[in-house]
């Protein structure tokens, strides 16, 4: 499939995303979130931020974070599979990093599984560094996730362009 970036918006996450969402959402991680944890998100979590990926009116990917005080904290990142390898969790990782920034924050952190090779190269892509690990943090492996923190959110990465 070849897609155009111009193809793809990048919007805030509403209620009427969420069931797509989830169901991305269920084929890109071993324990998904339901649909209510993302409905808790939208509706309740203050500290929430989502973003999805359009092409269209379909949703093919999601990003989110929670704002705690200067530091955004990536919580779920994924893009729908046969969307993948064409830019668009880059998009939504700038996305989620410009609005970080706007809101004041001046670091952003996420953890990722050390197995999970393509999202470790798209967070180094964008200036993230590998900072610890937690130890057996997956619950259904047992994986350590390694702690990634990208510093200066204001700052771009020689790699990075605009959105
Ligand atoms: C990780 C994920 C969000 C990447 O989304 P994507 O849209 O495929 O990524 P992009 O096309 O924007 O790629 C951006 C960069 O990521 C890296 N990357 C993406 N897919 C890769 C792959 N299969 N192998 C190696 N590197 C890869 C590359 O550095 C790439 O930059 P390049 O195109 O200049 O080489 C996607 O693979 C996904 O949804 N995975 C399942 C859910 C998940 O693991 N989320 C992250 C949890 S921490």
């Amino acid at each position: 499939m070849i897609l155009l970036e111009q193809q793809i918006k990048i919007i805030d996450m509403t209620e009427r995303h969420i069931k797509e969402v989830a169901q991305i959402e269920k084929v890109s991680f071993p324990t998904p979130w339901p649909r209510q944890t993302f409905e808790f998100e939208i509706f309740y979590n203050e500290l929430a931020e989502y973003m999805v990926a359009l092409d269209g009116h379909k949703v093919v990917g999601y990003g989110g974070m929670w704002m705690v005080l200067n530091e955004a904290h990536i919580t779920n990142v994924a893009v729908q599979p046969r969307y993948r390898e064409m830019g668009i969790g880059r998009m939504l990782m700038l996305s989620l990093m410009q609005r970080a920034a706007s809101l004041g924050a001046d670091r952003m952190t996420l953890e990722v599984r050390p197995s999970n090779g393509p999202a470790r190269d798209l967070y180094h892509s964008l200036g993230f560094v590998e900072c610890g690990l937690r130890k057996g943090y997956y619950q259904d492996n047992d994986e350590d996730a390694i702690i990634m923190w990208r510093e200066r959110l204001n700052e771009k990465y020689p790699n990075q362009s605009e959105v």
